[in-house]
């Protein structure tokens, strides 16, 4: 079976990050998050992929290639424009095998996908979607189900009182290829907002099946910095995540620190990173790979992209900090507002 990497959406909302990356490839402790999901699929039997490129498809293409550095094999996808969740998945359809898996390549999960597999065998569903609870779904389109977990719609954005579950979408589904017939050609089509509703009225039978574990939409700036804190603190186990040299410090090959330097953990110092003199990294520093930060800085729940240099900083608090931008999210003595301060 394939397996359908959604990866081609603008991420509008991680700007400045996605000015010249896909969302999927903002990198995650020195890798861009679409190999960590691509190695977890693989690690699961899954060798076969598909990825639906628009938005700096080059970006993927180049780094990715046919996959097999990897392991896997890849093919590509390209839209001729933007034509939305279901209107990529359209548009592949040459290229899907008859059950196929789909998931938006920018939601952060290690979930095991052998059981949700399994549900959609044994209720002959036309799409099974995977469903994750959230504690607040007034912000989500959450679903109401039959007892066997038949999906007979979706309310979206339920006060938190009148919501009939907790359930919501999250961004993984298995599809027989039949339905593809639903969806039409040539433009762009939500599957959320569009193909879903549509199945469900038409009686074509979509199930719900929950996915277990750690689970987050990355898509804005304020949950790319979370997930930073959230693999620190090992709430997530990242396929690719080398064992600390001492309990919460991850130190790089190659990385330069200077003694007077200081790392409070947790902290992650990416490989050739250099930390100069007087400089204090962390609690919950990322310095990506490659990056130098110059004597005396002082960085803490902070995120520096790699190859960045960055001097002069003292105590940045929920920031990233990348080559070409510097986006503090909450900073000191500032407004609250996510955003970019200063280019
Ligand atoms: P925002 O602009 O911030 O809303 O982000 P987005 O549109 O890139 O992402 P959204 O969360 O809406 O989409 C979920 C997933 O589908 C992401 O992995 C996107 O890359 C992907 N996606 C969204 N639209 C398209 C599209 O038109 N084509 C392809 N191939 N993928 C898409």
């Amino acid at each position: 079976m394939k397996a359908l990497l959604l990866a081609g959406g603008l991420g509008t909302r991680l700007r400045p990050l996605t000015e010249h990356l896909p969302k999927p490839m903002a990198p995650v402790m020195d890798r861009p998050w679409l190999e960590h999901l691509i190695e977890h699929l693989r690690r699961q039997g899954i060798d076969e992929f598909v990825i639906a490129v628009k938005h700096h498809a080059g970006v993927i293409e180049r780094r990715l290639g046919d996959g097999r550095r990897l392991g896997v094999r890849i093919t590509y996808s390209r839209e001729p424009g933007l034509l939305g969740t279901a209107g990529a998945i359209k548009h592949a359809e040459p290229l899907l095998s008859e059950r196929f898996l789909v998931l938006n390549a920018d939601i952060i999960h290690l979930t095991r996908l052998v059981p949700l597999l399994e549900f959609h065998r044994n209720t002959g569903a036309q799409v099974t979607i995977g469903l994750t609870e959230v504690d607040d779904p007034s912000q989500y389109g959450v679903v109401e189900q039959t007892w066997d977990g038949r999906i007979l719609r979706f309310v979206e954005k339920p006060p938190r009182a009148l919501a009939p579950s907790r359930r919501v979408n999250a961004g993984i589904y298995v599809m027989e290829k039949e339905v593809l017939r639903h969806i039409p050609a040539g433009r762009e089509v939500s599957i959320e907002r569009e193909t879903f509703p549509h199945l469900i009225q038409s009686g074509v039978p979509v199930y719900g099946a929950p996915v277990e574990g750690y689970w987050l939409d990355m898509g804005t700036l304020g949950r790319y910095l979370g997930l930073h804190r959230d693999v620190l603190d090992g709430r997530i186990r990242l396929p690719w995540m080398p064992t600390p040299k001492r309990p919460g410090i991850w130190i790089g090959e190659n990385a330069q620190i200077h003694p007077t330097a200081r790392l409070e953990p947790p902290v992650w110092v990416g490989a050739g990173a250099r930390i100069g003199a007087g400089c204090v990294v962390g609690p919950y520093g990322v310095v990506g790979a490659g990056a130098e930060l110059l004597s005396h800085t002082q960085i803490s729940n902070a995120v520096v992209l790699p190859r960045t240099q960055a001097s002069g900083i003292t105590a940045i608090g929920n920031a990233i900090v990348g080559p070409d931008f510097h986006a503090a999210l909450q900073p000191v003595g500032a407004a609250q507002n996510e955003g970019v301060l200063q280019h």
